[in-house]
């Protein structure tokens, strides 16, 4: 497995995600991709980037940071695509497989083991403020992507000091920050909105809270249960106080000529 960048940020990530694929099974699969989506954003958050994606049915779409594969599966279900997921989780990495039979490689943003421009579409949900490379993962996401392709990127972000404490392992960046490390890494940003956390269907809500409550009757007393609870209290309170606020983008990756057809006469 890839290390994150603190021990809370693990048991949230791996071992949380080992438990929600346990629950998912033991509930059904209707509550699948609720429960993945659970790490990040709601449905809504997944329509309006979807539709800004230039998505094709055969086109290559990379998830970076997919965690259990939730919004990789609500791409492939609602947009037809067949997405790759990287994850540096490796018991998210299996839930993605054996749940949504997604194509998912452990592997961390910064290092993605695919060649230069072999994604036509790519998204980065929640996973930014997870790391404090957010530049090294930036130009490994336009390096994978052709030309042109299209980026979609929820990031929570905090335009001043943080009023309570901030989940262990997770840094912040502003909205500018943001803009500032998507032009170095040779995007251009589209549009943005600020996502509506709350924007899910209520059965989608109802199967994800089933989840919840499942993987807490089984694992309540974990001490990695009780700080993954820890950990993801710190950003609903960051959240519902205004400290953060989840921002969508879509950005295109600006031609660089790196992999555009040479017309060179010699
Ligand atoms: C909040 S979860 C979001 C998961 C998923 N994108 C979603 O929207 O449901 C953040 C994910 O980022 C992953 N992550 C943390 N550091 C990362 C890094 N350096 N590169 C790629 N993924 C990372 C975590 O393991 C976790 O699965």
């Amino acid at each position: 497995m890839t290390e994150l960048e603190s021990e809370a940020m693990e048991a949230e990530f791996d071992t949380v995600a080992g438990w929600t694929e346990e629950a998912v099974r033991a509930l059904g699969a209707e509550t699948a991709i609720p429960a993945g989506c659970r790490g990040s954003g709601s449905e809504g958050a997944l329509r309006w980037l979807a539709d800004r994606l230039a998505l094709r049915p055969d086109g290559r779409v990379l998830d970076s940071g997919a965690g259990v594969g939730g919004p990789a599966a609500w791409l492939a279900t609602e947009r037809g695509v067949r997405p790759v997921c990287a994850e540096p989780m490796a018991a998210a990495v299996r839930a993605s497989r054996r749940l949504f039979g997604l194509r998912s490689v452990v592997a961390m943003g910064q290092q993605l083991p695919f060649a230069d421009a072999s994604f036509d579409a790519a998204v980065c949900l929640g996973v930014l403020c997870t790391t404090s490379d957010k530049a090294g993962a930036l130009r490994e996401l336009r390096r994978v992507l052709t030309d042109g392709a299209r980026l979609g990127l929820l990031v929570f972000v905090a335009d001043g000091p943080l009023t309570s404490a901030a989940p262990e392992g997770n840094e912040f960046p502003s909205e500018a920050e943001t803009r500032e490390l998507l032009a170095a890494a040779g995007f251009e940003v589209l549009e943005v909105t600020e996502a509506d956390l709350a924007d899910s269907p209520e059965e989608w809500t109802r199967a994800a809270d089933a989840v919840d409550a499942e993987v807490e009757r089984r694992h309540g007393q974990d001490p990695a249960f009780v700080q993954a609870q820890q950990n993801s209290g710190r950003v609903g309170r960051l959240l519902s106080d205004g400290s953060l606020r989840p921002w969508l983008a879509v950005a295109t990756a600006v031609a660089t000529g790196r992999n555009a057809r040479d017309t060179s006469p010699n």
